[in-house]
């Protein structure tokens, strides 16, 4: 039987493949998004599945905008925010205000639309540069950039309306998504579609230090395909868990399998690290493996080559 699910943010990356997602499956899907760094393509996409789709234009600070998208909903997957450390740091308001107070509000209209559940979009930069081999979910969360602060603050908000009402939360923490329709163009970019997109035009990638930091990339089908899980998973009910492919890529080998899928030698051009920014990022995924029964669908290098095949198509 088909479900109300809302989908906040969905005219961005990881939200409009969740909704593509949903509407593939037959559910009925209602989104909002103020398209603050989403795109109107995006919805017209979704449109175009022909599916079960209500779409609402408009911010999630604003809670009477909020009720009529979530009367009678079963379940959200709360993907709306400002995604970027540089972003923070040059306007920490602007980002609390869309990701906590929006993130507040959201919890809010979900409790008192009485939802069954809503997963939250958070964020591996709830870690920050702490040392070890893996960030696992036992350390001490400490977020270095008021992003990472504004994400945590959403994961602490959102367990607690576990706890405190009739309702069922579950964050997870992505590390470095990346796959189709991810935006290359704003200043705020992530390092993947930029890379991708200045090689496609035979352009040297940027490299903001060294090179040598690494990231734990995560292709897209598993974010989404870690969501539905975590939308019914029995034992996931108030728990924060990592959701990523749990590999270890350094910025510079992954320049160099980007020249090898794209037939390039292109050397990277390095410039000054920026503030903020972690040095190893690499998620320890055993407690996804057990609480969501999660495993990753597609491999990086896979979800590497489907990634240019994608913007290579769209020229
Ligand atoms: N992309 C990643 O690697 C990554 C990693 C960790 C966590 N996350 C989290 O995943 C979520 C989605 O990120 P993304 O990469 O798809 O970013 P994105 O910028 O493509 O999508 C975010 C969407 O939220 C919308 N939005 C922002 N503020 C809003 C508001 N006040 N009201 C309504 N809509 C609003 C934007 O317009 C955009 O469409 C975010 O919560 C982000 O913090 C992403």
């Amino acid at each position: 039987m088909s479900q109300i699910y809302v989908v906040t943010g969905a005219a961005g990356f990881i939200g409009s493949h969740i909704a593509e997602r949903l509407l593939r499956d037959g559910q009925r899907v209602r989104v909002i998004d103020n398209l603050i760094t989403g795109r109107q393509a995006h919805l017209d996409f979704l449109k175009s599945l022909n599916g079960d789709l209500s779409i609402t234009i408009g911010s999630i600070t604003e809670p009477e905008t909020l009720r009529p998208v979530f009367h009678n909903a079963e379940f959200a997957l709360h993907q709306a925010a400002l995604p970027s450390v540089p972003r923070s740091i040059a306007d920490p308001l602007e980002t609390h205000r869309h990701c906590v107070t929006g993130t507040l509000n959201v919890l809010i209209a979900a409790r008192d639309a009485g939802l069954t559940r809503l997963v939250y979009a958070a964020s591996s930069s709830a870690y920050g540069d702490q040392a070890g081999a893996a960030k696992v979910e036992s350390m001490s969360p400490a977020p270095i950039s008021p992003y990472g602060v504004a994400k945590l603050a959403g994961e602490h908000y959102a367990s607690a309306f576990s706890n405190s009402y009739k309702m069922e939360t579950v964050s997870l923490r992505y590390f470095n998504v990346f796959g189709p329709r991810q935006d290359p163009t704003s200043t705020y970019a992530a390092v993947i579609p930029k890379f991708i997109t200045s090689m496609l035009r035979r352009e040297r990638p940027t490299i903001y230090g060294d090179g040598r930091q690494s990231r734990d990339f995560t292709y897209i089908d598993n974010v989404v395909h870690g969501n539905l899980l975590a939308c019914t998973a029995p034992k996931a009910v108030g728990e924060t868990i990592n959701l990523a492919g749990g590999g270890r890529i350094v910025i510079n080998d992954l320049v160099a399998q980007l020249n090898a899928i794209l037939g390039t030698n292109l050397a990277p051009n390095y410039v000054a690290e920026r503030p903020g920014d972690i040095k190893h990022s690499r998620a320890d995924i055993a407690k996804a493996r057990d609480l969501l029964g999660f495993e990753p669908i597609v491999s990086f290098e896979a979800g590497l080559r489907r990634t240019v095949e994608w913007y290579r198509e769209r020229g």
